[in-house]
C-alpha cells in the first residue's frame, strides 16, 4: 500500500512524454536573456531523466525543438542548436555512465550538420543501454509526421508492397518516427500553456495529460512525483464503463 502522495510502484506510467515549456519567461523572469532559460532547460532535462531512472520509467520523450521553432529570430534558434550540440557532447559519458539509451524522433535532416552528427554519433553509441530511453523529438512536429507516413504509404501502394484494404492503424503507427516506442501513457506541459502544440497526436490519443504552471528550469523531481502520483488516481477507461475495468482487474 502507498499514501496519498506516494508513488505506488506496480503502476508507473511506462512512458511519459513532456512539453518542456517556459524556458525564455523563466529568464525574462530574472532578468535575463532567453538562451539563459534554454541553458537551464537542459539541467532540468539531466535531473528529469535522473529521476526517471530512479521512479522507474522506461521512455522519457522531450519535445526539444518543433517544426515550428525554425521560426524564432534566427539568432535564437543558432544558440539552440549550438546548445544541441555542446550539450550532446557533454552529456553522452553520463549517458553512458547512466546506461541511458538516446533515440530521436523528427526531421533530423533539417538540423545543421554537425548537429545531427553529433546526434547520430551518440544515438550509436548509447544503443547498448538498457536503462531509460531518452527520445528528443528534434525538428518534431505531428503533422510532418504524419505527412510523412502518408507519402511512405502511398508510395508502398503504388509498388504494389501494400494493400489499401490491409491498412490500418498498425500499419500507420509503424510509419510514423516513434515506430517501436509505447504510445506515452502520460503528457505533461510545463508553463501553463494548455496546448498540444503539434506534438504526437496520434500517439496522444488515450494519454492522460497533466498540466503545470512551473516553468520547464523550475520542473525538478519532486514535480515529476507529483505529476506520476496524480496519474495514478486517474481511471483509464479507454471507452469502456467504469465497471469493467474495475471488474478485470479483480481477475
Ligand atoms: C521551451 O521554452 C523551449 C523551446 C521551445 C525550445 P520556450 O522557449 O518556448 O519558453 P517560453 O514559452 O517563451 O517561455
Ligand atoms: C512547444 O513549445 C515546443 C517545445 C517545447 C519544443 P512552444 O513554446 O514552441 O509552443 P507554443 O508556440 O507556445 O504553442
Ligand atoms: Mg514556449
Amino acid at each position: 500500500m502507498s499514501g496519498m502522495n506516494e508513488i505506488d510502484k506496480s503502476k508507473v506510467p511506462q512512458h511519459i512524454a513532456i512539453i518542456m515549456d517556459g524556458n525564455g519567461r523563466w529568464a525574462k523572469r530574472k532578468g535575463l536573456s532567453r538562451i539563459f532559460g534554454h541553458q537551464a532547460g537542459v539541467t532540468a532535462v539531466r535531473r528529469i531523466t535522473e529521476a526517471c531512472a530512479e521512479f522507474g520509467v522506461k521512455y522519457l520523450t522531450l519535445y526539444a525543438f518543433s517544426t515550428e521553432n525554425w521560426n524564432r529570430p534566427k539568432e535564437e534558434v543558432d544558440a539552440l542548436m549550438t546548445l544541441l550540440v555542446d550539450s550532446i557532447e557533454k552529456e553522452t559519458p553520463d549517458l553512458m555512465k547512466n546506461n541511458v539509451r538516446l533515440l530521436a524522433i523528427g526531421d533530423l535532416g533539417r538540423l545543421p550538420e554537425k548537429a545531427e552528427q553529433k546526434f547520430r554519433n551518440c544515438m550509436s553509441q548509447t544503443d547498448g543501454n538498457t536503462g531509460v530511453n531518452l527520445v528528443l523529438a528534434l525538428s518534431y512536429s505531428s503533422r510532418w509526421e504524419i505527412t510523412d507516413a502518408v507519402k511512405q504509404i502511398a508510395k508502398q501502394v503504388k509498388e504494389g508492397s501494400i494493400n489499401i484494404d490491409k491498412i490500418d492503424e498498425d500499419t500507420i503507427s509503424k510509419h510514423l518516427t516513434t515506430n517501436h516506442i509505447p504510445d506515452p501513457d502520460l503528457l505533461i506541459r510545463t508553463s501553463g500553456e494548455l496546448r498540444i502544440s503539434n506534438f504526437l497526436m496520434w500517439q496522444l490519443a488515450y494519454s492522460e495529460l497533466y498540466f503545470t504552471d512551473v516553468y520547464w528550469p523550475d520542473f525538478d523531481k519532486e514535480e515529476l512525483r507529483k505529476a506520476i502520483v496524480d496519474y495514478q488516481h486517474r481511471e483509464r477507461r479507454f471507452g469502456k464503463t467504469s465497471e469493467q475495468i474495475t471488474e478485470n482487474s479483480k481477475i
